[in-house]
C-alpha cells in the first residue's frame, strides 16, 4: 500500500515536463533562427577581417589568416580619392600650371633617370621648388605624406601606375618600408634636383642589400 502511494509521486513530475510546446513558440524560435542566420550571411562580408579594418588587408601570401586578397588597387584608388584627388583630380591630369599629372608622368611611371625610390621619397617627404612634369614647370609644392602607412603608399602608388593609360608594375609595402628607412634622416621637402641626385633604387634589386645612398 505504501509503495503505491510513493510511485505516484514521480510519475505526475514526468507527465508535467513533458507537455509539448506550444507550436506557435517553435514557430518562432525557427524563424529567428532562420532571420538571424540569413541576416549574417548577408551582412558580415564573408567574416573578413578587412571588412571592418580598412587597415587589415590581406596580402598574397602575407600571413596564415589571409582569406581571398583584396586588391590594392581598390584600396589605392579609395585613399588617392581621399588624399591626392584634390589637387591630381580624378582623371590624374592635374590642374594647368598648378598640379603636375599624374597620367602619363615620367616619375609615376619611373622612366628615364627617375626609379621607384624617388618616387616613393617625394610622397614621403612632399616637393618643393620648381618642378617638371612631362616638359611643363611647376614651381608649387607638396605636403609630406608620412603619415600614410608603407601599405597605404604602396596601395596608392600601385593604383596611380596602373590607371589612366599607366601600365606599371605594383609597388610594394616591404619596398615602402626599405625607403622610409633609407630615408628617415631626409626632414624637408625635397626639391628635384635634391631627389635625382639620389642614385636609383629598383624595387626587384634589393634581394639583400641595398645600394647605399649618400
Ligand atoms: C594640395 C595639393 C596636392 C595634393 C593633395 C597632393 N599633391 Fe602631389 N603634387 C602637388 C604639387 C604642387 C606637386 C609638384 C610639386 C612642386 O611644384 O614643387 C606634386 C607632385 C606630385 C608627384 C610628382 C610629379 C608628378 O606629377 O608625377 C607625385 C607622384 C605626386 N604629387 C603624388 C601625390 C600623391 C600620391 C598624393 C596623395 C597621397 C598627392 N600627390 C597629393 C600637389 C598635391
Amino acid at each position: 500500500m505504501n509503495n503505491d502511494h510513493h510511485n505516484q509521486h514521480p510519475k505526475q513530475v514526468t507527465e508535467e515536463t513533458n507537455r509539448p510546446l506550444s507550436p506557435w513558440l517553435v514557430g518562432a524560435f525557427m524563424l529567428a533562427l532562420i532571420w538571424g542566420g540569413l541576416y549574417l550571411g548577408f551582412n558580415s562580408g564573408g567574416f573578413r577581417q578587412d571588412v571592418y579594418e580598412s587597415n587589415a588587408v590581406n596580402w598574397v601570401g602575407g600571413g596564415a589568416t589571409a582569406a581571398a586578397p583584396v586588391d590594392p588597387k581598390v584600396v589605392g584608388k579609395r585613399l588617392y580619392t581621399q588624399n591626392c584627388v584634390v589637387c591630381h583630380q580624378p582623371n590624374g591630369m592635374g590642374v594647368a600650371g598648378q598640379f603636375p599629372p599624374l597620367a602619363g608622368s615620367e616619375w609615376v611611371l619611373t622612366e628615364g633617370n627617375h626609379a621607384e625610390n624617388h618616387l616613393v621619397m617625394l610622397v614621403l617627404n612632399g616637393l618643393q621648388g620648381t618642378f617638371e612634369v612631362k616638359g611643363q614647370q611647376y614651381n608649387n609644392a607638396m605636403v609630406p605624406w608620412k603619415q600614410l602607412s608603407d601599405e597605404q603608399i604602396a596601395d596608392i602608388l600601385t593604383y596611380i601606375r596602373s590607371d589612366w593609360g599607366n601600365n606599371t608594375p605594383a609597388i610594394s609595402p616591404e619596398f615602402v618600408t626599405q625607403i622610409r628607412k633609407t630615408d628617415a634622416a631626409q626632414s624637408d621637402s625635397w626639391t628635384q634636383e635634391q631627389l635625382l641626385a639620389v642614385p636609383p633604387v629598383k624595387p626587384n634589386v634589393t634581394s639583400g642589400a641595398t645600394p647605399a645612398m649618400k
